[in-house]
């Protein structure tokens, strides 16, 4: 399967780039992208990141555009803490370009191994299965899209990949990118902006992928809208590695059971603002009803001890563990 890839759409006509009202650095950035900005607060289409409507000026620096409202900022800012804190504390990120620059087949660092073999395999999975069209230089939105490898990679296989978080640190989050300039100038564009609430005009992606990102969403409707908003009709929402439950109970276990986990050990429950955390086929369900999509699941193997452990703990009395697939809906 291939992402549909249309040249141009029709009615309004591209407003080239973004054109930037304060500091230069990310308008040459987006150059060749042709972006169409929306305003993340009052929605109105926008031909430069300054809103004449609002006033909402969205700043631009390191090559990120800061699309994060004011009070949407304060509302994300305990999570961001929290959030970087746990992070830093699991040993996310490095000093070294060469720890970026293999993500995410190998993790050189050495401290989230497992983590990152997970990664690998839906990668692999997706460029084999999905994304096999790179030379089309499709438009994909990497939504969640952490310290950016996987719009890097994206870059490297010929799309133009668009970065999404609300971390702009550089460690672990948008800032990160910067490890991947020497080998991509440029890089692609980057906008601090919640799933929720996305930066950009309708119908201009090619793809949208939530690469282990979607369960942190709080509202799955908003999140999954959005996305499907900003793709192209024909174009593809991807939601990969975020953990999907058989039972909504075992979901439930598992966030009690990590909140204990977060208490004991970084003195944060990290519950400032209410992700839902994972998925269930019913939550699939109402999805698909609330958007008429249909979702193609794939099961990418991730080794046979990974697809043991839901026997095992079976045997064991265990809660069930989480399972990963690859979730694709087509926007009609
Ligand atoms: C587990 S990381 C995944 C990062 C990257 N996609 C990867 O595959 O390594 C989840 C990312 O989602 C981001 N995120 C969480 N909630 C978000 C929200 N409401 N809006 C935008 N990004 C969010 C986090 O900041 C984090 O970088």
């Amino acid at each position: 399967m291939a992402i549909a890839h249309e040249t141009e759409q029709a009615g309004e006509p591209i407003a080239g780039q973004a054109k930037c009202s304060k500091a230069g650095d990310s308008c040459s950035k987006m150059a060749g992208w042709d972006l169409r900005i929306r305003c993340p607060r009052c929605k109105a289409s926008l031909q430069a990141l300054e809103c004449p409507f609002c006033g909402l000026v969205m700043r631009t620096g390191r090559g990120i555009v800061y699309a994060l409202p004011p009070d949407r900022a304060m509302y994300f800012a305990k999570f961001i803490r929290d959030y970087e804190r746990i992070r830093a504390a699991e040993g996310r990120g490095s000093d070294s370009d060469e720890f970026y620059l293999n993500l995410p087949f190998k993790d050189i660092s050495g401290a989230n191994r497992e983590h990152w073999k997970i990664r690998a395999r839906t990668f692999a999975h997706l460029m084999s299965n999905v994304l096999v069209d790179g030379r089309s230089g499709g438009r994909i939105l990497d939504l969640g899209a952490g310290n950016g490898w996987l719009s890097y990679r994206l870059l490297l296989a010929g799309y133009r990949p668009v970065a999404v978080d609300l971390l702009t640190n550089a460690n672990d989050g948008l800032g990160a990118a910067e490890h991947f300039e020497k080998q991509v100038p440029g890089l692609f564009p980057r906008f601090q902006a919640e799933l929720g609430c996305l930066p950009f005009q309708e119908d201009q992606f090619d793809a949208a992928i939530f690469n282990a990102s979607f369960h942190y969403s709080e509202d799955y409707q908003r999140s999954l809208g959005e996305a499907l908003r900003c793709v192209k009709p024909g174009g593809l929402v991807v939601i990969a590695d975020s953990p999907w439950y058989s039972r909504d109970e075992c979901g439930q276990a598992m966030l009690a059971e990590r909140r204990e986990v977060f208490l004991n050990k970084y003195g944060t429950a990290s519950d400032s603002i209410r992700c839902l955390e994972y998925l269930t086929n019913h939550r699939l369900r109402t999805l698909s009803e609330q958007f008429s999509i249909e979702w193609q699941i794939l099961y990418p193997h991730y080794g046979w001890g990974w697809a043991l452990r839901p026997g095992i703990a079976k045997l064991r009395g265990r809660r069930e563990p989480s399972r990963f697939r690859i979730y694709l809906a087509k926007k009609r």
